[in-house]
């Protein structure tokens, strides 16, 4: 008998075709007339499958009538049109398996409902779940469309390294990689000797793989990079995480505009994708989690992304009336609450923030004519702010060096990312989208915990 994951049997071909289905009760009713229903989960799809179980099954009493939720069981039957409103097909049991027993006393899930800070405390259970069932396959979709559209767009993947020495950012916001003996070093008193650690030299988890994708992006031309990112910064937000995924593309030849055009058209596939591959748990989050979340991505969609520059965002801040908890002056940094207020009061959906102060961006961002400012653009949405972050490179060997030798970077540990300025530079430029924050965004969720499978925050890495 064929094996059918619930997202098959579930379709209208499915029905009058014997079939064998493998899942997860959700919940057992028993009818008066002495049969039972039972909703079977597999997590292929958003919606579970209604089992009918005849009261004459050999193990009716013994078993099936002890089922409760979290229980894995083995099905098969026939699948029949349905008379129940909201589903199309149901499946008549002519046997039933039970593969695990969960005890309803102590199984976590058995309460329909549980605050998404109590799910936290199950992340190993939590995926059985509406909603985090639902999050998990979008993010596998959104993931599945990055691939897709960089292929298309002639990006190649290259993998960058996850341990490194240098600090991207230069916020010095890194977690440190070593093999040396912490209690035994906090007990010499001494200096910490680097050249007896593993790398003989001081070493980090990365904060981003733009540098080293810079090296392939100047050699092959179109590249991204996509994998596990990590921040030491001690900020405890719904925005942050201390491990997070980061998809970062790098683009020789491309200046700020092909930039900003490549993120715009990257975007607009990402939420197209969903709507149309995912449109079951799409339904989801725009109903309990988000109201009119599919109507807004459709008019992100379909309309071409604001842009602004930092200083005229600026200018609105400050004309705004509105009192915010970080006065806003030029020079200084945006906030959360400025970020919203642009997108969410001002502009109505994304905006492109372009051309920031060089006084707040990292070294490797390139100068403007005017000295004051860098090539920078953040792409911010409404109740997330920024999603991403990127820029053009400064190409240009000596201004590059002054903009190091201003923020205290000693060129002798860049001296690779300095040579690709001194052989062949070009103009080039890319960008990093926070993985978590897109699919925040998407979903409609408001804690970034809850769109990671496990988060790591600061004195959080339970499982
Ligand atoms: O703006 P960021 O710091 O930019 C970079 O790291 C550049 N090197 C990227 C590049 O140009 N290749 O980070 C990029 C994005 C942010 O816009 C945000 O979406 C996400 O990464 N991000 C975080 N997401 C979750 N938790 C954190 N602590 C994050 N920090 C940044
Ligand atoms: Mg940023």
């Amino acid at each position: 008998m064929k094996w059918m994951l619930i997202s098959e049997a579930r379709g209208d071909a499915a029905v009058g075709q014997p079939c064998e289905i493998r899942g997860w009760i959700r919940t057992r009713r028993d009818s008066k007339g002495g049969f039972s229903f039972l909703e079977v989960n597999d997590g292929s799809c958003f919606g579970s499958l209604q089992v009918v179980a005849p009261g004459e099954l050999e193990n009716y009493d013994s078993e099936i009538k002890k089922l409760s939720a979290g229980c894995s069981v083995v099905v098969r039957g026939t699948i029949k049109p349905s008379p129940a409103e909201g589903q199309a097909s149901e499946l008549h049991a002519s046997e039933l398996r039970v593969l695990g027993w969960a005890d309803p006393e102590t199984y976590p899930l058995q309460k329909k409902r549980h605050s998404f800070e109590k799910l936290r405390e199950w992340a190993h259970l939590r995926p059985r779940t509406n909603t985090f069932g639902a999050i998990a396959r979008v993010r596998d979709q959104v993931c599945a469309s990055i691939h897709d559209f960089f292929r298309e767009e002639s990006f190649r993947y290259v993998q960058t390294p996850i341990i490194t020495a240098s600090d991207c950012e230069g916020a010095g916001e890194m977690f440190r990689v070593t093999t040396l003996d912490l209690d035994r070093l906090a007990g010499s008193g001494g200096p910490v000797r680097y050249e007896l650690d593993f790398f003989d030299r001081p070493a980090y988890l990365t904060v981003s793989g733009q540098l080293e994708a810079e090296t392939y992006a100047t050699a092959i031309g179109r590249v991204y990079t996509f994998g596990p990112t990590f921040r030491a910064e001690n900020s405890n937000t719904s925005r942050h995480l201390a491990e997070f995924w980061m998809v970062e593309p790098e683009a020789a030849f491309f200046d700020l505009h092909d930039n900003m055009q490549l993120a715009e058209r990257f975007l607009k596939r990402i939420f197209d994708d969903c709507l149309k591959t995912s449109a079951e748990d799409m339904e989801f989050f725009d109903q309990r989690i988000e109201k009119g979340k599919i109507e807004q991505l459709r008019g992100v969609i379909d309309k071409p992304f604001v842009h602004m520059t930092y200083s005229e965002a600026v200018e609105v801040l400050t004309g705004s009336g509105e009192t915010f908890e970080f006065p806003v002056a030029w020079g200084s940094d945006l906030q959360a609450e400025h970020e919203r207020f642009l997108t969410e009061q001002h502009v109505g959906g994304p905006v492109i923030l372009t051309d920031y102060p060089s006084s707040i961006k990292p070294f490797y961002m390139r100068l403007s004519d005017d000295e004051r400012t860098v090539a920078a653009m953040d792409v911010l949405v409404p109740g997330v702010g920024e999603i991403i972050g990127g820029s053009q490179r400064e190409e240009r060997l000596e201004v590059l060096q002054k903009r190091m030798a201003a923020q205290n970077l000693s060129e002798e540990n860049y001296w690779w990312y300095v040579d690709l300025r001194r052989f062949g530079t070009v103009p080039h430029a890319g960008f990093g989208l926070g993985l978590e924050r897109i699919i925040q965004y998407i979903t409609g969720m408001t804690n970034i915990r809850d769109v990671i499978p496990f988060p790591r925050t600061p004195g959080s890495a339970e499982f």
